[in-house]
């Protein structure tokens, strides 16, 4: 496999999946606080209130990263640890947590990739509207820049938004996600509040710290039809139109795409559609979370009245996902191809099984070790086809909260006994350490 020299082997996370210490230190309530604490919404009841306790076992962590050799970690900012309402009083304890971070990841020569927003909106901010409000463009900007303000001299690397459209439609139409609404109209104001403000925060964050580089990043599905039927050809489309075209027409082209507009008729009335172009200012480059393919069938469900297919026979992950890497290919040059961006990463991938007990201080976990092969694999082929791809995130570094499904979805490289808070490399994470040290090996240039 034939990656370039500059490369970069990552692992990825994000505040409240991982963090714990929800009253800590003067950090606000955040949505998915009080969305887990509300009985009903998550396995088990789980939260994230001590989660894997990594604002106290952020140095073992960062060691952990670098005992694995990884050359960057991707982690996101808790928002309401840094400005408990969301907007006003800024809380200083919480901003020397992140510098503090940011200097051990630099010490051991792991380069910080930050997220901005990554799920938490301060609950004060949910009370005012949240994303529904127009006002979240300026109270997301002005957080932005602040941390940009604060981290920009040694973080290169920034994402306004991951995965907006989980935000808008899990959050507020599926309402599985904080804040658990079930609003199609709303969750399409949500969408383009988020994107609205993805496109102010990038000049303001590069106007406070000349230089860097920012991005953001798509959750994106391979979307197949299940048959050659012109309908489940359409409604593969639709379902694209819906998940991916949305946000990619919005971010590279200032457009929502035709064909989805005229669909939703009514339901995006009172949005000023054409403010959208000021989403789409030039990025440095473009973040890529992918999990799996969809097989698409013309069907009754939903608004896009289609039908997402099982495909039996196949290898699935403990979510019910397909293990699917060609998708990962066929996304990475799809883009490529049909948006230009100047550089992309591959910021999330990963999977979710039922891993054995550690024995021996390992975790056996073949099947997550295969699903890694293969997409590295994928992203060489990739590569090969002329993709910009610069770097790989796994999701994740260790086991943590996953939303909804609470602790019982392990995706990990690293196992967390949440009982002793114990780290304990599963083979993945090792087989990863080798990989990692085999392509730097191949690229250090002779003393
Ligand atoms: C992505 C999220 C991440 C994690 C993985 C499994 O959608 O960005 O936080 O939950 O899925």
């Amino acid at each position: 496999m034939e990656f370039p020299d500059h490369f970069l082997w990552g692992a990825a996370t994000s505040s409240y999946q991982i963090e714990g210490a929800a009253q800590e230190d003067g950090r606000g309530e955040c949505i998915w606080t009080r969305f887990s604490h509300t009985p009903g919404n998550t396995y088990n009841g789980d939260t994230g209130d001590v989660a894997c306790d990594h604002y106290h076992r952020y140095r073992q962590d960062v060691a952990l990263m670098a005992s694995l050799g990884l050359q960057a970690y991707r982690f996101s900012i808790s928002w309401p640890r840094v400005i408990p309402q969301g907007t006003g009083a800024i809380n200083p304890a919480g901003l020397d947590f992140y510098d503090r971070l940011v200097d051990e990841l630099l010490a051991h020569n792991i380069q910080p990739f930050v997220t901005l927003y990554h799920w938490d909106l301060p609950q004060a901010l949910q009370d005012r509207g949240g994303w529904e409000n127009a006002d979240s463009i300026a109270w997301f900007t002005n957080y932005a820049a602040l941390m940009a303000q604060r981290l920009g001299d040694r973080v290169r690397h920034w994402i306004t938004h991951n995965e907006p459209w989980v935000v808008a439609f899990v959050g507020h139409y599926f309402g599985r996600h904080a804040p658990g609404k079930c609003n199609l109209a709303a969750a399409y104001r949500v969408a383009h509040h988020v994107l609205l403000s993805h496109g102010e925060a990038v000049p303001a964050i590069r106007q406070v710290a000349p230089g860097v580089q920012v991005g953001i990043t798509l959750d994106l599905v391979d979307f197949q039809p299940a048959s050659e039927s012109a309908d489940d050809i359409a409604a593969a489309h639709r379902e694209d139109g819906f998940k991916n075209r949305w946000f990619l027409d919005a971010v590279f082209k200032g457009r929502y795409p035709d064909d989805m507009v005229t669909r939703l008729g009514a339901t995006l009335d009172g949005l000023d559609l054409d403010t959208v172009q000021r989403a789409a200012v030039p990025l440095d480059f473009l973040g890529i979370n992918y999990y799996s393919r969809n097989v698409i069938a013309a069907g009754p469900h939903g608004p896009l009245n289609t039908q997402h297919v099982h495909v039996d026979g196949r290898p699935h992950t403990a979510m019910g996902w397909e293990v699917y890497p060609d998708g990962l290919r066929n996304v990475l040059v799809r883009v490529t191809r049909e948006y230009a961006p100047p550089a992309l990463y591959v910021t999330e991938n990963g999977a979710a099984y039922d891993d054995p007990p550690p024995v021996n201080g390992v975790v056996e976990d073949p099947q997550r070790q295969a699903y890694l092969a293969a997409h590295v694999q994928a992203c060489a082929e990739a590569i090969a086809q002329g993709v910009p791809l610069r770097g790989y995130f796994a999701w994740s570094l260790m086991d943590n909260f996953e939303w909804a499904e609470g602790y019982r979805m392990r995706f990990g490289l690293v196992y967390v006994d949440f009982a002793t808070q114990e780290r304990i490399p599963k083979r993945s994470a090792l087989y990863y350490r080798d990989l990692i040290a085999a392509h730097r090996a191949a690229h250090s240039s002779p003393a």
